[in-house]
């Protein structure tokens, strides 16, 4: 990988994977990004189920059944609550990991795991559906705040030489997360009227787990040094962590790279929307982030089973091929790690955009004709798989590495943070809106993920330049038209000299 040739000093010495860093690297992934993609999927299974739940504890309490409109509306909330705590988890990051540290904040996490899954598990004894999903909200809040937390701390605890790699083990985590649930939620294991508080409570297990070995596991040396000033902390932590003792010069880096990031200073996010030479690349990870979620990649994991069985497929089936889909995930999150390190980032968006919107409209007329032939399920089915396929290559990883592209050190916090914040509050928006699309549209509900996708294809192709090897004054020059600014070096209003960038950080793929 030419980034590591770039960066890599001839004399350096190339980090091994120790022990202590495996360790912390399961113990972290497993413990937080696991239980992320866990809660994607969970509700899936028992959704009908849960759904008798409220119903029948409703007439229990009012004598009176549930009306459909409202009881789908409680459901769109049990689901898109997640989300929404998401969205507050990822604001709590920047305030928690100074405070707290690193580990401190994953370790501080964990209540946001075990109180809601032990309300979870209860929720049926107790016959409250309310309590179900305020859980949700809170087990959304340990979503956002790991999702962030635990690409930093791997990043901080990794050499530089296996970042790139040790980057993928979160988000490989959370499609396994995903099939995870799935396999649990097959109708003789837990899927069933008995087992699904049971599932819902079992995500504290990743939680406890991780309560219990993350003590043994070191704080991040890069915190230890930077804020909290105690090197002799770091120096231990990092020898851990790299097996030799020698590690002044990595320590000394350090300090380095922290002065020049210093020196750059932090855009907050209202000093990044007025900037014009920003501008039109701000505009366009906010379309990018809107057309992954809007585009119903989680409405698939949300919902997969009301969708399979709208498709037609039988009763028994669904579960197995639930399954499937998530098997396909972990599988493709594996192998898009690879394509969008060796492909163009815009070549990826527009076929993975063109190839989904072509699965929703062929899904459309596959559900509209379900009727005619016996075999039709099976190009339901089809449908989606190429359409996990499609998303998996372009819309899902490509957003995140683009984002890190287009915006230098000093606005990329700010970048991010506008970033995650669509990205959470489009995933809400499908969670709550889908079960009500496909009540009042049926089979056209994948009608409007084919348009969302072919608008982002469109703007992409008009818009979004090619970022892949290029810098990023490169990369503001190709706007610059478009922003309205004329770009010249070192003049205008943001300094517009290179700084040694973590490079190894630009490919990072998300599962969704
Ligand atoms: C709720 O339960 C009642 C009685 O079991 C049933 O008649 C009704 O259709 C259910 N309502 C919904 C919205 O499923």
């Amino acid at each position: 990988m030419d980034m590591y040739e770039e960066w890599g000093k001839p004399d350096e010495r190339k980090g091994r994977l120790t022990a202590v860093l495996a360790l912390a690297t399961l113990i972290s992934t497993f413990g937080s990004s696991f239980q992320y993609g866990y809660n994607v999927a969970v509700v899936n299974s028992p959704s009908l189920i849960m759904q008798q739940f409220y119903n029948s504890t409703y007439l229990e309490r009012y004598g009176q059944p549930m009306e459909e409109n409202f009881l789908t509306l409680l459901w769109s909330l049990t689901v898109s609550m997640y989300p929404f705590g998401g969205f507050f988890g990822s604001l709590m990051v920047a305030p928690l990991v100074n405070k707290l540290g690193r580990k401190g904040t994953l370790l501080f996490n964990n209540i946001f795991s075990i109180v809601p899954a032990v309300m979870m598990g209860v929720s049926e004894t107790i016959k409250s559906y309310e309590i179900i999903i305020v859980a949700r909200f809170i087990v959304g809040i340990c979503a956002g705040l790991s999702s962030n937390v635990v690409p930093m701390y791997l990043g901080e605890l990794s050499p530089k030489n296996l970042r790139g790699a040790i980057g993928i083990v979160p988000q490989l985590f959370i499609t396994i997360g995903i099939l995870c649930a799935q396999v649990l939620g097959i109708r003789h294991i837990l899927g069933n009227s008995t087992g699904w508080t049971l599932m819902l409570g079992l995500t504290a297990i990743p939680a406890a787990i991780e309560l219990i070995l993350l003590p043994f596991c070191p704080e991040s040396p890069r915190y230890m040094l930077i804020q909290r000033k105690d090197e002799k902390t770091a120096r231990k932590a990092l020898q851990r962590l790299r097996g030799w003792d020698d590690v002044d010069a990595e320590l000394s880096e350090m300090h380095l790279e922290d002065q020049s990031e210093r020196a750059e200073g932090h855009l907050s996010v209202l000093s990044l929307l007025s900037q014009r030479s920003l501008r039109w690349q701000l505009v366009s990870i906010i379309i990018m982030n809107m057309g992954q979620q809007l585009s119903g990649v989680n409405a698939i994991y949300y919902y997969a089973d009301s969708i399979y069985s709208t498709a037609g497929v039988k009763q028994n089936d669904i579960q197995y091929v639930t399954v499937g889909t998530g098997a396909v995930n972990v599988f493709m999150t594996i192998a898009a790690v690879f394509i969008v390190e060796a492909s163009g980032r815009r070549l990826l968006l527009l076929s993975g955009f063109g190839i989904c919107c072509g699965a929703c409209v062929l899904l459309t007329v596959a559900l509209k004709l379900q009727e005619t032939v016996t075999w039709m399920p099976y190009i339901s089915i089809t449908c989606v798989v190429i359409y996990v396929i499609g998303h998996a290559i372009g819309p899902s990883p490509i957003p995140y590495v683009v984002t890190t592209e287009m915006f230098r050190q000093s606005a990329r916090p700010a970048a991010f943070m506008v970033a995650g914040s669509v990205h959470w509050l489009s995933n809400f928006t499908v969670g709550l809106v889908f079960p009500f699309m496909e009540r009042g549209l049926g089979p056209f509900s994948f009608i409007i993920f084919s348009v969302i996708c072919l608008v982002t294809l469109i703007y992409i192709w008009v818009v979004v330049p090619e970022t892949k090897n290029k810098t990023f004054l490169e990369i503001c020059q190709m706007f610059s038209r478009r922003n309205k600014v004329e770009i010249k070096v070192g003049d205008g209003d943001l300094p517009l000299t290179e700084s040694k960038e973590s490079l190894e950080q630009r490919v990072k793929v998300t599962p969704f």
